[in-house]
């Protein structure tokens, strides 16, 4: 199975780390024998080899501060320009997340959907944006579509509500949908300054590249519209949802809601409400006793109240350049893997 990989950025990266550690088990396991015969990035170089790109020769080169283009078969065009010229079955969608407009990654979906090619993404604007479209595109082209790490990075929330959870009517999900604020969050809490803890999220890979998007609520408000279109069956847009993020909340206030027994939590929130689905993102103040307070660090943690089981919860990694990585390497497993 041929891959394109467009980002080589911290998931990109991390999705490379998988594919050299696991090459065994997923020829042996599954059947497949993976080839990345594309890279594309717009600051670290990009890159084509039918042959076949070395990925352990590409990491290092970025660890070293140096460009892909180093290795050979430097492509000169855009992403969008290897999406439409080189051959593959699978492309990995993993460029930077913008909520706005989509964009350069929604072109890039649809140029490789257009191709019949499978994709896998973890990007959040495309998704929340144009989610429909993009499945209908998919559906025309015999191409399967695939988004687990857009939500609770490679923590399977979309295949447990699609696969594990089939049959339940979903009635409402709820939780920690963004790693970087409930990091920030627990840091503060144990005194560290607002600007200090925001730094470490970014070096640990979980902010996103404009880290506005994760504290004031966009992100996870990007999440909710995910699941209010994939899991409801709705058809909304990120505006349509009240979103509050957590900036205003003061050193001072997270030590006053200690005091009272409480913590606060950026909670996202879908619903059912008649025939509408309803969604929301804000700051909330949880009692201490309560499962969500526990949640600490960049960890997520959702819980899925359906018909027929009542509620399920998920917890486990948001956000994170191993963790999101694996998404995409569980969507190539499903797209092409012998199981
Ligand atoms: N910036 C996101 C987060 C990454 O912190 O949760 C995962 O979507």
């Amino acid at each position: 199975m041929r891959l394109l990989l467009l980002g080589f950025g911290t998931v990109g990266q991390g999705l490379a780390e998988l594919l050299l550690q696991k090459t065994s088990i997923l020829k042996e396991k599954y059947g497949l024998d993976l080839q990345v015969v594309g890279i594309a990035d717009m600051l670290k170089g990009s890159i084509t080899n039918t042959a076949g790109i070395d990925l352990s020769a590409a990491i290092d080169k970025i660890k070293n501060g140096k460009l892909l283009t180093e290795l050979g078969g430097a492509f000169g065009g855009s992403a969008l320009a290897m999406v439409e010229s080189v051959n593959a079955d699978m492309m990995v969608e993993m460029t930077y997340t913008d909520i706005k407009s989509g964009e350069p990654a929604t072109s890039h979906i649809r140029a490789a959907l257009k191709k019949g090619m499978h994709v896998t993404t973890t990007n959040k604007g495309p998704m929340a944006l144009f989610y429909h479209d993009l499945a209908k595109l998919a559906k025309a082209n015999k191409a399967k579509f695939f988004y687990e790490g857009t939500v609770m990075s490679g923590t399977p929330l979309l295949n447990l509500i699609r696969e594990t959870l089939a049959g339940c009517q979903v009635i409402e999900i709820k939780g920690i949908l963004n790693g970087t604020t409930n990091y920030i969050l627990t840091r503060m809490e144990e005194g560290m300054s607002y600007e200090a803890a925001l730094k470490q999220a970014q070096e640990l890979g979980y902010a996103e590249a404009v880290p506005d998007a994760d504290v004031l609520g966009w992100d996870a408000l990007a999440k909710v519209t995910i699941l209010a279109n994939t899991v409801f069956g709705a058809d909304r847009k990120p505006g349509d949802f009240p979103c509050k993020g957590i900036t205003e909340i003061t050193s001072s206030a997270i030590s006053d809601a200690r005091s009272r027994g409480k913590r606060f939590k950026l909670i996202g929130r879908v619903w059912r409400e008649g025939d509408q689905v309803k969604g929301s993102v804000n700051p909330q103040e949880v009692d201490l006793s309560h499962p969500l307070a526990g949640i600490m660090g960049a960890t997520n943690a959702v819980t899925i109240t359906t018909d027929a089981m009542g509620e399920v919860t998920i917890i486990g990694p948001g956000a994170g350049r191993i963790q999101t990585g694996y998404s995409a390497l569980v969507d190539i497993i499903a797209a092409g893997g012998a199981r």
